[in-house]
């Protein structure tokens, strides 16, 4: 073995490795540039996924020929101005970018100043560098790549379908036009624009509301609440999606710091806490949250593709994204997405109904909920239990427990509440209320689930989940593990009003239940605790999972589909729907209700 220095070729190859995976990162980098080079516009072109073809053009401040030269030097930036790499000003700082590039493509780099009589073109190929030569350009910069990875075929077999990585390659472009609304984008692959992004001019957050609409949709702007918070001298703004317009993966997450796209796995873990109580965990809500933190309070040199950052404090950023989230969904109060009444006018317009032009509005573009499939499987099972009709009212002992309060607001035929009068029960299962310009259609166990979680919330916030003793305390066998991990938390478990204890091996004893609950099926519930708690890890207190918990809790506890209700009962329900925060949809994200806007249904018929 000899110990010797890499040539630079393969040193830059090397880092290439880290810093250009696939073609996506090459335009992440270059674009990144443009921006940095002040760019009020941003123009890109891939050919085959970016594959043999990537070229960026800006009318940024350009390089003069000596600059050009530099740049494709490793470790050459005009971006550490005082050497301080605390107070990172630019997108870029680490030098590398272009070099990299070069040493595994055919690089060629147009570019002029303002003011220059001439531009300059550079080429590196496979590290190669060619002198610069004159070349006729206008102030800015071309920056074209071609046959990305040909010198180091070992990479290009890792190419995923040309498809897939111009998705990619969308991706990275969309993520930094939103973090830039003043600069115009386009992205092209030659024959055809596939994103085409004007410059929106004034105020920030409305020019970035602008642009997050013509990125993720109208739906995301109409459904979206705006988030607004500061926390010593760190900032968050942006916007978090209603729970009920939610997708099946991360993909419509956008975050930002500085204005530079991330992807931390601490910001994602927070976003997560802040919906946690109204989604299932395999569900992810739409947002775009921008933090704005003092420079020297984050550390961006932490990966080689700047896409991580480290926060000084991480419970600041932790803290404030939860807190404001949390607090704008409170503040939305019974609200549901409005695409899930699209969603539902979508699924009533058979064909042949739509015999006028009068189309109601179409699917909606995004999943607004999903089947509720993170139910733990022993609630699935008992699922039939809801649709089994039930004792009236007055015959059933857990009335109770849970008694609608009587309506405070006499006057029932009022269509002014927002959840309007209620005007019926149909399949003693759903609600029908007409409200001053619609009609809403109300899933009473999924509504009256919400209301029992917040009062188990509220009770636990305020004096504590009242309990009430069985008569017989009754045993319930389980599996052992089962058993273990519910006595585990027996004492938690108590705090929420549920009284347990072993008895033997793989049973245990309930001595207590917590009183909103009523007359409740025991072994039900601890069945689904024990699955609620399986995948959880011990050291989390069950109060940071209350959410879950109480989700459980409230099924068992609510009025079941099946179950008629008298007029008081459903008003009562609707005004405290409108009176509790978060009701407007169940804990699995599903909504408690629809609404139909008479206009839409209008339309439906045509009469529009
Ligand atoms: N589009 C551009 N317009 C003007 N100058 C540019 C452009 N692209 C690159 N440069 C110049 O070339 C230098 C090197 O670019 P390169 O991307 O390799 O490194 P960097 O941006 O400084 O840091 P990083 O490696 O983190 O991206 C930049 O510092 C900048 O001065
Ligand atoms: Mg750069």
């Amino acid at each position: 073995m000899i110990l010797r220095r890499l040539p630079e070729t393969l040193v830059n190859q090397i880092a290439a490795g880290e810093v250009v995976e696939r073609p996506a990162a090459a335009v992440k980098e270059l674009v990144e540039n443009a921006v940095d080079a002040g760019a009020a516009r941003i123009d890109v072109v891939i050919h085959d996924g970016g594959q043999s073809l990537i070229s960026v053009t800006d009318n940024g401040h350009g390089m003069s020929r000596a600059e050009l030269a530099l740049a494709i030097e490793r470790h050459a930036t005009s971006k550490l101005p005082d050497d301080d790499l605390i107070r990172v000003q630019f997108l870029g700082f680490r030098g590398e970018a272009l070099p990299s590039i070069g040493a595994v493509s055919r690089l060629e780099i147009t570019s002029r100043r303002d003011g220059d009589d001439t531009g300059w073109s550079i080429k590196v190929e496979g590290g190669k560098v060619f002198d610069p030569a004159p070349a006729a350009f206008n102030t800015g910069t071309r920056v074209e790549v071609r046959d990305l990875f040909y010198a180091t075929p070992a990479r290009l077999k890792f190419m995923k379908s040309q498809r897939a990585e111009q998705g990619q390659v969308t991706d990275t472009i969309k993520r930094l036009a939103m973090a830039h609304p003043d600069i115009g984008f386009s992205l092209s692959d030659g024959a055809r624009k596939i994103l085409d992004y004007s410059p929106v001019r004034g105020d920030l957050f409305e020019a970035r509301l602008d642009r997050l609409s013509a990125i993720m949709g109208r739906d995301f702007a109409g459904n979206a609440l705006l988030i607004e918070a500061e926390r010593d001298g760190t900032k968050l703004s942006g916007y978090a999606g209603l729970p009920t317009l939610n997708r099946g993966n991360a993909a419509l997450q956008f975050l930002f710091v500085n204005d530079r796209p991330v992807n931390d796995r601490m910001l994602f873990g927070a976003l997560r806490g802040a919906y946690r109580d109204f989604l299932a965990s395999n569900r992810y809500p739409l947002v775009a949250l921008f933090i704005d933190t003092p420079p020297d309070l984050v550390d961006v040199n932490v990966h080689p593709a700047k896409t991580e950052v480290r926060f000084q404090d991480q419970g600041l950023i932790r803290g404030l994204i939860v807190g404001a989230i949390k607090h704008a969904l409170a503040s939305a109060g019974h609200r549901a997405s409005t695409t899930v009444s699209e969603t539902a006018l979508g699924a009533i317009r058979p064909g042949e109904l739509s015999m006028h032009s009068g189309q109601p509005t179409g699917q909606a573009p995004y999943g607004t909920y999903s089947a509720p499939s993170h139910i733990p499987s022993g609630l699935r099972e008992r699922n039939h239990h809801y649709h089994a009709p039930l004792p009236s009212l007055d015959q059933t002992p857990s009335a109770d427990a849970y008694r609608i309060p009587e309506s405070p607001d006499t006057n029932v035929t009022d269509t002014d509440h927002p959840l309007g009068a209620a005007r019926g029960q149909l399949h003693e299962t759903y609600i029908i209320s007409q409200t001053a310009d619609g009609i809403v259609i109300v899933d009473q166990h999924a509504a009256h689930e919400r209301l029992v979680e917040e009062r188990i919330k509220n009770d636990m916030a305020e004096q504590g989940v009242k309990r009430q003793g069985l008569l017989i305390p009754e045993v319930v066998e389980l599996d052992e593990n089962a058993c273990h991990r519910l006595t585990a938390r027996a004492d938690e478990l108590a705090e929420l009003g549920l009284v347990i204890e072993a008895f033997g091996e793989g049973a245990i004893m309930v001595r207590e239940t917590p009183a909103l609950l009523g007359k409740v099926d025991v072994h039900g519930l601890l069945n689904d605790l024990a699955d609620d708690l399986a995948d959880s890890d011990e050291a989390i207190a069950l109060r940071d999972r209350i959410g879950d918990v109480c989700a459980t809790m409230a099924c068992h506890g609510s009025v079941r589909a099946g179950r008629r209700l008298n007029g008081d009962e459903m008003n009562a329900l609707l005004r405290e729907m409108e009176a509790t925060p978060h009701s407007g949809q169940c804990s699995h994200g599903r909504p408690t209700y629809v609404e139909l806007k008479l206009s839409d249904i209008e339309k439906l018929f045509g009469r529009r």
